[in-house]
């Protein structure tokens, strides 16, 4: 068993290591993924175009780890760059975070979502059937289940995408389906995501989010540092404990680390797999409860203003995580106050 130390060099990691390729890498869940699999005795591959996020992210891996991970400056959509980085890596399995993310701007921009995150994904995995790769681990939301019907919400729960962005979520996830049931030998999850949130307990990787944060946790941090004056909650009139939305917070490191199970869950069953999961906690937590957390975390006051309902929100939306702990032996362990006290230490050390 390879043990993990600060000092491992590349040529020890590279001598015993299997390699796998994590597209989006330098984005938020990818870069902190490659830490978990790092830590886990991977050796990784990053492959991404830059397009919402830094490079300067690979270095920051490199001084978590100990390990810098090879790097790759390319888009999924582009055959030649897919099949030069298989030829020079040998990956024998491939993590897919590499897309557009953001739901009001894919309602603006719907053509560039298709194209980015279900063009993206058709172009991987094309790329991966010419090189004889078959394990594929793909980010996946929970936003596929629309306006819940019951919550918890279960794995079976009915699909509805109610934005752009979320619709290409629920066709990439047919496209696994069916490439699954037509060439066997495919070892597939589609890991289903809830509300990530806070950042390595380092401070050296983090959310960063380009212009005016969509989320609701980097925008509360940037209040919290002044960056912003308050915070305009969506709307208090919602049928929930203290009328603000419920989401099912999950720190990024148990998501990171949960990508890590599904994968080996993937390598090790027999022929084929097609595994789809959620990871979340299974807990809610509202808008006001998150604020009040993030100024505990901060020792600031957060202020904040009760504004209109965003088009399109839901009121509460938590998960079922049987499934993932049952198959994956997953269990988010990291708290609400985990997820605020590490987030407000990336705020306060990045240095834009
Ligand atoms: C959380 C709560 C808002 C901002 C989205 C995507 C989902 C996933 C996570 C990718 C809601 C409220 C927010 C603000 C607020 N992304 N809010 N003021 O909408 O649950 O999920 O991001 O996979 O797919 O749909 O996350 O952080 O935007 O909102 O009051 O400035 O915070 O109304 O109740 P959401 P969010």
């Amino acid at each position: 068993m390879l043990r993990f130390q600060h000092e491992i060099n590349n040529w020890e990691v590279n001598q015993v290591a299997s390699t796998v390729l994590v597209t989006g890498g330098t984005g938020f869940i990818g870069s902190h993924t490659t830490v978990a699999l790092q830590k886990a005795g991977y050796r990784v591959v990053i492959l991404d175009n830059l397009h919402n996020s830094h490079a300067y992210v690979v270095d920051n891996i490199a001084k978590i780890t100990g390990v810098r991970p090879a790097f790759v400056q390319g888009d999924v959509r582009d055959p030649q760059v897919l099949a030069s980085t298989f030829r020079q890596y040998t990956p024998d399995a491939v993590l897919h975070f590499a897309g557009m993310k953001a739901v009001g701007e894919s309602t603006a921009l719907p053509l560039v979502y298709y194209d980015n995150n279900v063009h993206g994904s058709v172009t991987m995995l094309q790329a991966m059937q010419a090189a004889n790769v078959r394990t594929f681990v793909f980010s996946s939301s929970a936003t596929v289940y629309g306006d819940p019907q019951q919550l918890p919400i279960p794995e079976s729960h009915r699909r509805e995408a109610t934005n752009p962005y979320g619709h290409t979520k629920l066709v990439v996830e047919d496209v696994l389906a069916n490439l699954w049931e037509s060439e066997p030998g495919w070892r597939i999850a589609r890991l289903r995501y809830f509300n990530p949130v806070g950042a390595h307990p380092s401070g050296l990787i983090g959310e960063a989010p380009q212009g005016i944060p969509n989320n609701l946790m980097p925008y509360v941090a940037q209040v919290a540092v002044g960056q912003r004056d308050k915070v305009r909650v969506f709307g208090n009139d919602y049928d929930t404990p203290d009328g603000t939305g419920v989401r099912d917070y999950i720190h990024v490191m148990d998501l990171a680390e949960g990508h890590v199970r599904a994968l080996e869950y993937c390598r090790d069953c027999d022929s084929s797999e097609l595994l789809t999961v959620n990871l979340g906690t299974g807990q809610g937590n509202s808008v006001l409860e998150m604020i009040r957390a993030f100024e505990q975390a901060s020792s600031r006051p957060i202020p904040y203003e009760i504004v209109d309902r965003r088009p399109g929100d839901i009121a509460a939306c938590w998960a079922d995580t049987q499934l993932a702990e049952k198959t994956l032996g997953c269990r988010a362990t990291r708290t609400i106050q985990d997820m605020c006290d590490d987030a407000w230490r990336w705020q306060t050390s990045r240095v834009e």
